[in-house]
């Protein structure tokens, strides 16, 4: 994850950069992304899906730099609010190349989309279809997919899982909605129905699940064939490619992922008898995700009734997941060496709630102290994007590490940024 290689005893360093330096330069806490690792990242998927379309999960993490990355890398991107969207365009990201995804948009950004001229909309609840037809300029046609829930359980978590029938995403086969919808979208002269979408979930290890999802949609599509005489050319199969936070974690084998869909896409096309339609994924984390890395200092170290609490500078508003989803992460020391037999602590944050523990019982060096640097792999997926701005404490920075060089992409909320929106009095 993240390249990251000792330069010396006890310090670890990214692209080059020792991450203790960076702490310095920055303060803590502070998110160090690697640029180079993103670019492999997104090189790795173009290879293994050949011909296929590969769209970044702007959800994941967004930021100018990073559009500029992913569109340089040739990848399109899923948008799923104005907000991305904006932030997309606003860099120069290609609109075609955009898709706009979302269980609840609203008029303004459906308007928004297209005034800015997205490619692809995809259709999330039968009212959204009327909504978006009444708004398409007269004599013009705007390309939309439907978002299917195939009633497949996958995914780490309850909370991220979508692919089941009982979620709000998506719209089910089982119970007609979706065939339904497809019926509508087809008789309106303002939309052009170009296929199918799904996203089981997030955090999926295994490969199975994409391929039932496969064929229930395959299925799908040559019944929508038989019925309306449509052949839809594309199917978006979503992202949720898992990944491991710690050494030893399971994860998804893509380039195994990306055969075992090819392969099944032919068989199920050929027995349905439709062509083979063109195919999508969506992968967010599985491209930033192991390319970020957390910086905390150690604020306090603390023994209560037999636990070591090792307390840091962020905590739960600038990872949230642990507390969301019981996530367990690897925190290791940095900046120095230690020859310390290690201890089991619990890595907590500096937020007013018991619930702030970043890493539950992990093994670190027993000389932790005040003043220490610990830093936490696999930290460019979900952490920044969900951050809060819980007691005020202020969202880290973004520090991109390119050629052995570091360089702020997003500069540190403060009290000013805090205090500037807050207008009443
Ligand atoms: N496509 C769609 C339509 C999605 O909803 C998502 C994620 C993705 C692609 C990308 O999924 P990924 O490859 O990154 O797993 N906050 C949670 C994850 C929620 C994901 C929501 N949708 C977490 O921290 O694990």
């Amino acid at each position: 994850p993240a390249s990251t290689a000792h330069v010396s005893p006890g310090r670890l360093a990214v692209g080059g950069v020792p991450l203790d330096e960076v702490a310095e330069q920055y303060g803590t806490p502070v998110y160090v992304l690697d640029e180079q690792e993103v670019r492999d990242r997104c090189r790795a998927y173009l290879r293994d899906f050949p011909g296929a379309e590969v769209l970044y999960a702007a959800k994941a993490f967004l930021c100018r730099a990073m559009v500029h990355w992913v569109a340089e890398e040739g990848l399109g991107l899923d948008v799923c609010s104005a907000g991305e969207l904006d932030l997309a365009v606003v860099t120069g990201f290609p609109p075609e190349r955009i898709v706009l995804h979302g269980n609840a948009k609203s008029p303004d950004e459906l308007r928004t989309a297209l005034r800015l001229g997205v490619g692809r909309i995809v259709i999330d609840s039968s009212s959204e279809i009327a909504r978006l037809a009444a708004i398409v300029p007269a004599g013009t046609r705007q390309k939309v997919l439907v978002r299917i829930a195939p009633g497949i359980a996958a995914g780490g978590h309850t909370k991220i899982r979508t692919g089941t029938a009982d979620q709000k995403f998506g719209l089910s086969v089982t119970d007609g909605s979706a065939q339904h919808a497809v019926a509508r979208i087809l008789h309106q002269p303002g939309l052009e129905l170009v296929g199918l979408h799904c996203h089981l979930g997030s955090q999926i290890t295994a490969v199975r699940p994409y391929l039932a999802a496969v064929r229930r949609l395959v299925g799908l599509m040559a019944r929508i064939r038989e019925q309306h005489g449509t052949t839809l050319t594309q199917l978006d199969l979503g992202g949720g490619h898992g990944i491991a936070y710690r050494p030893g974690d399971d994860a998804l084998d893509v380039p195994a992922l990306a055969r075992a869909i090819r392969a099944e896409l032919a068989d199920s096309c050929a027995a349905a008898g439709i062509p083979v339609p063109r195919l999508t994924v969506e992968p967010g984390r599985a491209v930033v995700g192991p390319a970020g890395i957390a910086l905390y200092r150690v604020l306090a170290v603390k023994r209560t009734e037999g636990t070591t609490f090792v307390a840091v500078d962020g905590g739960m508003s600038d990872n949230p997941r642990p507390a969301l989803y019981g996530v367990r992460y690897a925190p290791r020391l940095i900046g120095r060496p230690s020859t310390a037999a290690t201890a089991t602590v619990t890595v907590v944050g500096r937020h007013c709630e018991a619930g702030d523990i970043l890493a539950s019982d992990v093994e670190l060096p027993g000389d932790v102290h005040p003043g220490d640097l610990l830093a936490v792999p696999v930290a460019g997926a979900y952490h920044l994007s969900m951050a809060s701005g819980y007691n005020l404490v202020g969202r880290p920075p973004v520090v991109a590490v390119t050629q052995a060089r570091p360089r702020l992409l997003v500069r540190r909320e403060s009290p000013d940024d805090v205090r500037r929106r807050d207008i009443g009095l």
